[in-house]
Order: structure tokens, then sequence, then C-alpha cells
């Protein structure tokens, strides 16, 4: 044990002393108690093989710090390169399900693995490029696509942006930013076998199908499909396999399925389609204004998907109609993104209410404009080109369905750790910066540098709703919050060994104040008053009137 008065003592140290004390922990040799207690979680076996899963900003700081500690990582990801949601390609997912698919649906493996098969065209009915593409899942995203955070939270520590980057970066700049991450950390989807001599990392064009908790072994096995398009016979090679681990990362990213409203004779009006394209879609594949040019389109929602399109296509647009329900949040008003959406909407929407039903129409090739779109209040509508749905995302994890409610993951720590089974773990970065601290706890927890309480304990603070994870930030005082997360990471080194980490540097934070003040809450705080948010009573932060990170990380809204 630490003797007690140093502890005390180091602990009042004013913080850049505390972060000199990191070096001086070796120094001054500090006992390292290995040994797990009553009060403390241990795992069942060492923790030496972890898959992290999803290579998008939560996933390659993961496997990053994992590798820098020494585990033996790989990483999977559906997508042929890293970058997650950001991986920007002009190609468009495969149609989205109408209705939706249930999340439960689970993915089809071999009897016998591991497997190889190779699908020819138009096998089962599915193109080649529709195979690919659901496969891997082209990402949400649009050409013109700029953030609605300022650099300072959407960004990844060791390769910074230059210092005259703007504040709100186009999807492109991401793109870069993280895949530059990627390959700092040798974890890029070429960086093998170039570069390595150890077994591979990363696994791309892998999807993981299925996860499953092996309880004689205490490990998790994986079951993985990888896809891979061969050029001479135009063929794609499938190949399933196993492989077992001692921990598991989940970092699969909060939009993995697109959502379709279940309004009456969408089913019927999802077909229909003009000159071979389809007159209703998600906007999921939305990317380029241009072909826009003179048309009525109605956009269903108004958060931000379709206020950011409909500012899109606006220099082209004939007509811009979106569809609004009043927010299911109740009182207290729109989340904060969707009050932003509102006033970002460009002049001259005409915002209608929500559609009651689609009337059916007489053929199906010939688009909608003589279809009519009735309202809840009994207006009809006609007249419209497009329909593009701005409706949003469900959270899916169809290989582990029990880890998540409606693919929520539920149960975590506050670490991340998931609390029936701390040997599994979820990360999502709202915002980035807090994937740096996600990733440190799971490899000091792991190592066995940080310690968690016993599942019990964490267990009963969950039910007592303390440290919810909701990415760190969702309810309570989030920034006092955070500032106990690199506390609590800095006092376990303190007591267990391992480097201290610095918090969140304050002048990101004063710049993040001023976006946020322009751009959220609009006077609700300013440079005066932005460190008090501890102080804020309770009802401040649901009032919807107070400081920023209520707001901004309320209802994972970005
Ligand atoms: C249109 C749009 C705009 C956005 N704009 C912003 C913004 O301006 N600012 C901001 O901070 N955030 C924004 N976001 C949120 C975005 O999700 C985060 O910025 C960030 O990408 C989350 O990182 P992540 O690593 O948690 O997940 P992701 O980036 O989504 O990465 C998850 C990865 O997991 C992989 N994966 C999923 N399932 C599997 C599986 N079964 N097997 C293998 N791999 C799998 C996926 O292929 C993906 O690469 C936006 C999201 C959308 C949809
Ligand atoms: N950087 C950017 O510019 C950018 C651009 C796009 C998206 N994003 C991010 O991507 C994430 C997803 O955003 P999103 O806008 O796609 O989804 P979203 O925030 O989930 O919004 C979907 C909206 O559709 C509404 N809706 C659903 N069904 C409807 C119906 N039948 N009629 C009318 N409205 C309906 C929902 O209303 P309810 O609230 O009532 O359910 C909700 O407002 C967010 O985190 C966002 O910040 C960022
Ligand atoms: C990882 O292993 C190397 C080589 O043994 C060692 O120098 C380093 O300190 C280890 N890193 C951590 C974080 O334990
Ligand atoms: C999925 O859920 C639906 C109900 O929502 C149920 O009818 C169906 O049997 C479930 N499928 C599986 C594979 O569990
Ligand atoms: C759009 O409308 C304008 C004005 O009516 C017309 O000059 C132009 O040719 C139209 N463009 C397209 C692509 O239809
Ligand atoms: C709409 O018009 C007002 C008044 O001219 C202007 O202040 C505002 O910026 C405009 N909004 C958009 C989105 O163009
Ligand atoms: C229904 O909504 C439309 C669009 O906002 C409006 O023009 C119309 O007057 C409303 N009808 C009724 C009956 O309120
Ligand atoms: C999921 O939960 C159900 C009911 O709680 C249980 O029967 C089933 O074995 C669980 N499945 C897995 C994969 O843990
Ligand atoms: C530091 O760790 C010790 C031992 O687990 C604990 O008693 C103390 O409350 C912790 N302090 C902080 C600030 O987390
Ligand atoms: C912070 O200052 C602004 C601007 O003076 C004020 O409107 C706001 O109410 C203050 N916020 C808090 C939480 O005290
Ligand atoms: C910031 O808020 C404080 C407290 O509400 C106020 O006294 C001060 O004038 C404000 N400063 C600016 C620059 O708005």
């Amino acid at each position: 044990m630490v003797p007690r008065v140093a502890y005390r003592v180091k602990m009042k140290l004013p913080l850049f002393l505390l972060v000199n004390a990191l070096s001086a922990a070796a120094y001054w040799q500090i006992p390292l108690s290995s040994e797990s207690t009553d009060s403390q979680w241990a795992p069942h076996r060492p923790i030496s093989r972890v898959a992290v899963i999803g290579a998008g900003p939560a996933g390659l700081q993961a496997a990053a710090k994992l590798v820098e500690h020494n585990f033996t990582v790989r990483l999977f990801d559906r997508a042929p390169s890293p970058g997650g949601n950001w991986f920007y390609t002009d190609e468009t997912p495969v149609r989205e399900p109408y209705p939706d698919t249930p999340i439960n649906e689970t993915a089809y493996i071999p009897g016998d693995l591991p497997a190889t098969h190779y699908y020819k065209e138009g096998e089962e009915g599915i193109s080649l490029e529709d195979r690919w593409k659901e496969h891997w899942q082209p990402r949400p995203l649009w050409d013109n696509l700029h953030t609605n955070s300022p650099a300072v939270i959407t960004e990844l520590p060791d390769v910074p942006y230059t210092p005259d980057t703007p504040w709100v970066l186009s999807n492109h700049v991401i793109q870069r930013h993280v895949r530059a991450y990627a390959s700092f950390h040798n974890l890029n989807s070429n960086d093998y076998p170039t570069l390595s001599t150890s077994p591979p990392v990363t696994s791309y064009s892998t999807r993981v199908e299925k996860l499953e908790k092996i309880e004689s072994t205490h490990t998790w096995r994986v079951t993985v499909r990888k896809l891979e398009r061969l050029p001479e016979t135009k063929e794609i090679k499938a190949q399933w396999w196993t492989e077992e681990f001692d921990g598991v990362i989940i970092a699969t990213g909060p939009y993995v399925s697109p959502h379709v409203p279940n309004i009456e004779g969408i089913v019927d009006w999802s077909k229909v389609t003009e000159a071979g394209q389809y007159s209703i879609y998600h906007s999921q594949s939305y990317r380029r204004p241009e072909r826009y040019q003179n048309k009525t389109i109605l956009i269903v929602g108004a958060s931000v998907s379709a206020s950011e399109i409909a500012r899109d296509i606006e220099p082209y647009a004939e007509r811009i109609i979106a569809s609004v329900r009043p927010h299911k949040g109740g009182p207290g008003g729109l989340p904060l993104s969707q009050l932003r959406s509102f006033l970002r909407f460009p002049n001259g929407t005409e915002f209608v209410p929500e559609i009651a039903h689609f009337a059916p129409l007489a053929e199906n090739d010939k688009g909608i404009r003589e279809g009519s779109i009735h309202l809840v209040n009994g207006t009809v509508v006609s007249g419209i080109d497009e329909v593009i749905l701005a409706t949003g995302y469900i959270h899916s994890n169809t290989f582990l369905p029990n880890f998540t409610t409606d693919g929520q993951p539920t149960d975590l720590h506050w670490t991340g750790h998931w609390i029936p089974d701390p040997t599994l773990a979820y990360t999502n970065v709202r915002p980035w910066t807090i994937g740096r601290y996600q990733s440190y706890a799971f490899a000091k927890v792991w190592e066995g540098t940080a310690r968690l309480p016993t599942q019990k304990q964490m267990r009963e603070d969950y039910d007592n709703g303390k440290y919810h994870f909701r990415g760190l930030f969702g309810s309570g005082p989030a920034e006092a919050l955070f500032r106990q997360y690199v506390a609590w990471l800095n006092n376990e080194s303190l007591i267990h060994g391992g480097r201290f980490v610095e918090p969140w540097p304050l002048e990101s934070r004063e710049v993040f104040v001023y976006y946020s003040d322009s751009q959220w809450v609009k006077g609700s705080i300013n440079l005066s008053n932005f460190t008090e948010f501890e102080k804020l009573p309770a009802s401040a932060w649901q009032s919807g009137t107070a400081a920023w990170d209520a707001y901004v990380f309320n209802d994972d809204k970005w």
C-alpha cells in the first residue's frame, strides 16, 4: 500500500505538480499493489488478447492505447478503411428496408467454421455490388457536410490540426485527420504487411457477426465474415472464422441502421421510381445538391440532417417543405440540436405538420408528383418531386443482442465497462475528446493499474443513477463528471502505477464555450461564468437554459 501521508500530500498538489509526480512515482519506488481485494472487481483470468470492434474515432483510440499497453489486439471493421462514420465515399448504402428491419435479425453463419464461399453475380437475387455495400455499409455523409461541433472537440490526439484549421470542419478534413491517426498508430488498412513484423492488428472488410461468452474458459468468441472482391473472376470471396479473446471493446458507433418512420402507405410509396431513381429515400443516401435543380422537396424531420440537407439543396431547389412533429421529449422543449436546426433551415422553408398517410398511387414508375400526402391536420400536399426521410437512425448491435436494449448500451459502469461482465466494454466518443480517457481506463483496468469496484457496487451505483454512462456526458453536471474521470484515472495511477493523464486543456474549453455560445446556447453562458458548472443546481441542467454540456450532450443528439 502507498503510505497514507505521501498519498494525501500528493492529492493536494496543484495539477502541474501532480503531472510532474507522474515521473516521480517511479523514482519514489511507490510499491504497486497487485492483489485484488473484496472491494474490487478482478477478472477470472489475466486479460491479454483483446478484440476492438469498429475502427472509427472511438475504436482507433482504444486499439492504439491497448497496443501501447502491450495487449495483443485485433481491430475489426466491416469497412475497407478506417474512419468509421467519417470514411466518406460517393457510394451510397444499399436501400434501406421499408418498413425497418427488426433490430434482432441475426446474420447467416455457415455451420462449419472456418468456411469460404465465392459469391457470384445475382446469387440469391442479390447483385455483387449490393452484397459488397450491405457488408460494409457506405456512410451516411454527404460531400458538403460540415461538423456541428468545433474542431477542439472533434479531434484525436497525436495528429493535431494545423493552427489555421477553421472551427467548423469539412467531412473531408475529418476523414484525413482520422486516417492520419490510424496511420500514426500503424492501424491503417495498408499498414500490413509492409510496416509490421508482428501479426496484423487490423482486419478490415471484416464484420463481426456474433459475439458469445464461453463460460468454461471465461473467453469471448468472435465470429467474423470478411469479404474480398476478386477483380479477375468478378466474384466476392467470403470467409468466416472465429477468434477468442479475454476482453472485447465495442466501438461500433451510434448510427448503425437508418430509421424509416412507420407511416401508412410508405411501403407502397417506397417502390415508386422516376427515371430509375427512387422518389422516397432516407437521408443516409443524400450526396450532392446539383440534381435538385427546380425540384420541390419534402423533408421529413427537423433535426440536424434535415436542416443541413435543406441548406445544401436550397440554392437549387424550387421549393423546400419540412414535415415536423412535436418533439416527443415533452416539457423542456426541443433538444438543443433541433432548436439549432430550426434556426438553420433556409428562409422560405415551409413547415407543415406530421404526415398521416401516403394515399395509394396508380403507377410505380412515374414518380410521386400526382400523389397525395395527407397531413395529420387534414391538409393534403401534392406536387412533390422527392421525399427525403431525415428521420434518424436505429441503434443496433445484432451480434450481441443481450448487451443492448434497442441497440443502446445499458448496464455500463461510468468507465464504459459492462457491469454484468467487465471484460466487455463500450466506447462511443461523444464528444471525441472523451475517447482518450476511456481508452486509458480500458487499458489500466485490464492490466490492473486501475481497479473497478465490485460488480455489486457498480450495480448499486448504476441503479442509483450515479455516473450513468451516456458517452460520459448526458445527465448531471457533466463537466464535473469529466473532471472526476480524469481525477479517478490519476488517483488509480498513484496507487497502482502507470502514467498520469492531463485533463482537457483549458484553452480548448474556452474555444468550445465561444462556439457553443454562438451556435447552441446563444447567450446562456459566457466566459465569465463557464467555469461555474458544478455550482449549478440540478434543476438548471434540466430546465434547458443553463450550461453548454447539459444541452450539447443531452439526448445523444450529435
Ligand atoms: C451525418 C452525420 C453527421 C455527424 N456529424 C458529427 C459532427 O459534426 N460532430 C461530431 O462530433 N459527431 C458527428 N456525428 C457523430 C459520429 O457518429 C461521431 O463523430 C463519430 O464518428 C463516432 O465515432 P465512433 O468511433 O463511436 O463510431 P463510428 O465513427 O460510427 O465508427 C464505428 C465503426 O464500427 C464499424 N462497425 C459497426 N458494426 C460493425 C460490426 N458488426 N463489425 C465490424 N465493424 C463494425 C463501422 O463500420 C464503423 O467504422 C455525425 C454522425 C452522422 C451520421
Ligand atoms: N455535422 C452535421 O452537420 C450533421 C448532419 C447530419 C447529422 N448529424 C448528426 O447525426 C446524428 C443524426 O442526426 P439526424 O438528424 O440524422 O437524426 P435525428 O437527430 O435522430 O433526427 C431525426 C428526426 O426525425 C424526426 N422524425 C422521425 N420520424 C418522424 C416523422 N414520422 N415525422 C416527422 N419527424 C420525424 C425525429 O423526431 P422526434 O424527435 O420526435 O423523434 C427527429 O427529430 C446527430 O447526432 C446529428 O448531430 C450531424
Ligand atoms: C510495454 O512493453 C515494453 C517492452 O517490454 C515496455 O518497455 C513498456 O513499458 C510496456 N508498456 C506499458 C504501458 O506497460
Ligand atoms: C425479433 O423480434 C420480434 C418481435 O419484435 C419477434 O417476433 C422475432 O421472433 C424476433 N426474432 C428473433 C430472431 O429473435
Ligand atoms: C430551372 O428553371 C429555370 C427557370 O424556370 C430554367 O431556366 C432552367 O432551365 C431550369 N433548369 C432545369 C435543370 O430544369
Ligand atoms: C433568414 O433571414 C434573416 C433576415 O434577413 C437572416 O437574419 C437570417 O440569417 C436568414 N437565415 C438563413 C438561414 O438564411
Ligand atoms: C394544416 O397545416 C398546413 C401547413 O402548415 C396549413 O397550411 C393548414 O392551414 C393547416 N390546416 C388546418 C385545418 O389547420
Ligand atoms: C440473452 O438473454 C436471454 C434471456 O435473458 C437468455 O436466455 C440468453 O441465453 C441470453 N443470450 C446470450 C447470448 O447471452
Ligand atoms: C483514490 O483512491 C482511494 C483508494 O481506492 C480512494 O479511497 C479515494 O477515495 C480515491 N480518491 C479519489 C479522488 O478518487
Ligand atoms: C452566464 O452569463 C450569461 C451572460 O451574461 C447569462 O445570460 C447567463 O444566465 C449566465 N449563466 C449562468 C449559468 O449563470
Ligand atoms: C458575462 O456574464 C456575467 C454574469 O452574468 C456578466 O456580468 C458579464 O457582463 C457577461 N460578459 C459578457 C462579455 O457578456
